[in-house]
């Protein structure tokens, strides 16, 4: 038995980011969290280079999906491994005028750390106009620090697939949404056909490549087809959320589903 009173067998059943060497939840976590960290300084270009600035077109339009709720009096929005804060800011500039509060997560404390003076730099240069502030919390999204049915909205972008037990992860954002609350999780696809077969070269061969040679670390930029090609299908993935307590749920591809945003509600 482990310390969490599970069999070696029920852990071996968890699915959830598995990084190289890691052989339980805790290590891959941990492993997850260094990896983030040794990238954090290039981390946005790299992202914006290797994506040919698609990324920003995904994040504005899961931030657009949910315009309802973050108009709605108080909203309180987290977005969850909210990394450098892409999300967050895409989150933000939706905000209509409205009083939301938007609480970006990480547990990269260094990730935390550029979303912060990015956001500081947002602030300064008055491009926010009247845009509500952000704020930042170092927390791990498997253990949240925050109360039961406390938001109205959990987002979470191209961070989902890096937690190390996917049930886990959708369990907890269950806990912290309110009755009737809302969550995006935006992640790598696998598309099909002809594309699917030209992408997958491009994203297991040369990015993993431009990606080592921009950030001058191996390892993640290899994790990361690993990391996609392990992620729950869509199908797969849809059924979780519902066993987890969405009521509804949806999968909608973005870019021929190179990325696609999975949409749960819960009863309110
Ligand atoms: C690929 S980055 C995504 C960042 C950002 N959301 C974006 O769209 O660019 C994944 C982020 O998830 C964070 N992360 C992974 N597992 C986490 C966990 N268990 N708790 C909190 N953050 C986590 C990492 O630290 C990293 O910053």
């Amino acid at each position: 038995m482990t310390e969490a009173g599970e069999t070696l067998a029920e852990k071996q059943r968890i699915v959830g980011s598995a990084p190289a060497g890691a052989s339980d939840r805790e290590s891959a976590a941990k492993a997850v969290r260094e990896m983030f960290t040794s990238i954090a300084p290039r981390y946005d270009l790299l992202n914006h280079v290797l994506s040919f600035n698609i990324d920003r077109l995904w994040w504005w339009r899961t931030a657009r999906r949910f315009d309802a709720v973050l108009q709605r009096p108080n909203a309180r929005v987290l977005d969850l491994c909210c990394g450098t804060g892409d999300m967050t800011f895409a989150l933000q500039r939706r905000v209509r005028g409205g009083n939301a509060k938007i609480l970006g997560a990480d547990f990269s404390h260094a990730m935390l750390q550029l979303a912060l003076v990015k956001g500081n730099g947002r602030a300064a240069a008055m491009e926010t106009g009247s845009a509500p502030a952000l704020r930042w919390v170092e927390a791990d999204a498997l253990r949240l620090p925050f109360p039961d049915r406390h938001f109205d909205l959990v987002t979470s972008a191209f961070g989902f697939r890096n937690l190390a037990d996917y049930d886990a992860g959708l369990a907890e954002i269950v806990r912290v949404l309110r009755p009737g609350g809302e969550c995006g999780i935006l992640d790598f696809g696998e598309p099909r056909g002809l594309l699917g077969a030209v992408y997958r070269v491009y994203f297991k061969k040369v990015l993993p490549a431009i990606g080592t040679v921009i950030s001058g670390v191996r390892g993640p930029y290899a994790y990361l087809p690993a990391s996609v090609e392990r992620f729950p299908a869509p199908h797969e993935m849809l059924s979780r959320m519902q066993q987890a307590g969405f009521a509804k749920a949806s999968w909608t591809p973005y870019t021929f589903g190179v990325a696609g945003l999975y949409w749960g509600k819960l009863n309110p």
